[in-house]
């Protein structure tokens, strides 16, 4: 078989991709070895796909080369996304931060892809694996388990390691190699945190404990949001967003009143109601399973007027940033993300082609460029999908 465009992974940006260039008038074969297409987008956003965000912007993504994402982000935008939403109907709302959810299901985002495709005359073939790819003179010749394809352009669209369960191979980052680039260390972002041994213990009882806000940071990188205490360590919005910057070693810091002063707040409470336990008082502002935990493990409880103004402060700074030894992450099984891949010096910013490699294009999760949780992944999927589809 003879195509213009082969597409390496039928995901978001391996379709994505796949539409712009039908769209050009090129014959395009997107193939992926999973039985469907987009497997990933149907279970994304608890099932109704946050799929972009508002306020995108380049510094929200992770990336060896921060300007190399600029190009792509801004030739094809999040207004560009909701444009095609729009057209086909699906309703959607804004959940909060500007990340934009389906009101029904995921599926529609898989449903619009596909009829794009189809619209734009790309051929998907699914239970369909690479087996050798091979550089001619015309470009290149791909054995798969359903024949040879010769192909101009090749895209590799195959994502990262996460949900192995759900078809993800570290196949892009081999087909990397092969070719002679380099590949920048992967390993889980946007993962629950674990816990071990004492640090575990510490917690123990608190698993389904939650905090509507707390601030977590790994040095200067902080994240306000959702946290929840875990039979294995520490998860929530918060938590999967430091998770990409949190390197084993790094402390993590958690500020558990995330909206006030703690030393002053407790200060002031003690003149307000002196006979109250610091238990109560804490069990005011946090969960009352983790105030009792704090005060059985670290702080002790009696009646505010026995606590010193001193000792109140250091109460208060310790609340505010609260030292958590992490131990690792939950891995691959259930990272949202793969942090690193495909090293970006070696690609064009604006178009996704190999530099080493003439027709080799990269694109998506595979290429080292991470999104922060909130729909910034698959925009970058639609946007770096688009910068390659627009030139292959
Ligand atoms: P993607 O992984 O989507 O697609 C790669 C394709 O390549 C797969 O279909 C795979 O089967 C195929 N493939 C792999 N190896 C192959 C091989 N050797 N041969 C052939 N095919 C191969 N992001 C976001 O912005 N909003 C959200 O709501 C969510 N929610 C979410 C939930 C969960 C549970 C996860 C795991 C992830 C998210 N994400 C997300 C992240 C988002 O899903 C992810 O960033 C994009 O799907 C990446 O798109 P890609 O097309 O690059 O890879």
């Amino acid at each position: 078989m003879k195509v213009d465009v082969l597409i390496v992974g039928a995901g978001a940006a391996g379709l994505m991709s796949a539409i712009a260039a039908g769209q050009r008038g090129r014959r395009v074969l997107v193939i992926d070895h999973a039985n469907k297409v987009g497997k990933k987008i149907l279970m994304s956003g608890g099932g109704h796909c946050n799929f972009t965000n508002l306020g995108v912007t380049p510094s929200q993504y992770l990336c060896s080369n921060p300007h190399f994402p600029k190009s792509a982000l801004a030739r094809y935008t999040p207004a560009d996304f909701i444009a095609l939403v729009e057209k086909h109907g699906i309703a959607f709302h804004e959940k909060e931060l500007g990340q934009l959810f389906c009101d029904g299901s995921s599926r529609q985002i898989v449903q619009l892809l596909v009829a794009e495709c189809s619209a734009a005359g790309v051929t998907l073939e699914t239970s369909c694996t690479v087996q050798e790819v091979r550089q001619t003179v015309k470009g290149f010749s791909v054995r798969t388990t359903r024949g040879e394809v010769l192909t101009e352009s090749l895209v590799v669209a195959s994502g990262g390691l996460s949900i192995p369960s759900m078809g993800a191979t570290g196949y892009g980052y081999n087909l990397a190699h092969q070719f002679g680039h380099n590949t920048l260390p992967t390993r889980a972002g946007l993962v629950p945190l674990t816990l071990s041994g004492i640090h575990q213990e510490h917690y123990r009882n608190l698993a389904g404990v939650s905090l509507a806000s707390a601030k977590v940071s790994v040095g200067k990188q902080a994240f306000r949001a959702g946290l929840l205490f875990t039979h294995r360590g520490l998860s929530g919005p918060s938590i999967l967003q430091i998770s990409s910057y949190w390197q084993p070693g790094d402390a993590l810091c958690i500020d558990l009143l995330a909206e006030q002063d703690a030393a002053e707040w407790l200060i002031e409470q003690r003149t307000i109601r002196p006979l109250a336990a610091l238990k109560t008082v804490l069990g005011d502002a946090l969960p009352n399973r983790l105030a009792q935990r704090l005060c059985e493990q670290w702080f002790d409880s009696r009646p505010l007027r026995q606590y010193r103004s001193a000792e109140l402060s250091l109460i208060g700074s310790q609340l505010n940033a609260w030292p958590v030894t992490v131990s690792g992450t939950e891995g691959y099984r259930t990272a949202e993300v793969t942090l690193g891949g495909v090293d970006t010096n070696e690609l064009s910013s604006s178009t996704m082609q190999s530099k080493l490699v003439p027709g080799l294009y990269f694109i998506g999760e595979v290429v080292d460029v991470t999104g922060w949780l909130g729909g910034y992944n698959f925009q970058w999927a639609w946007a770096s999908g688009q910068a390659a589809g627009q030139v292959v």
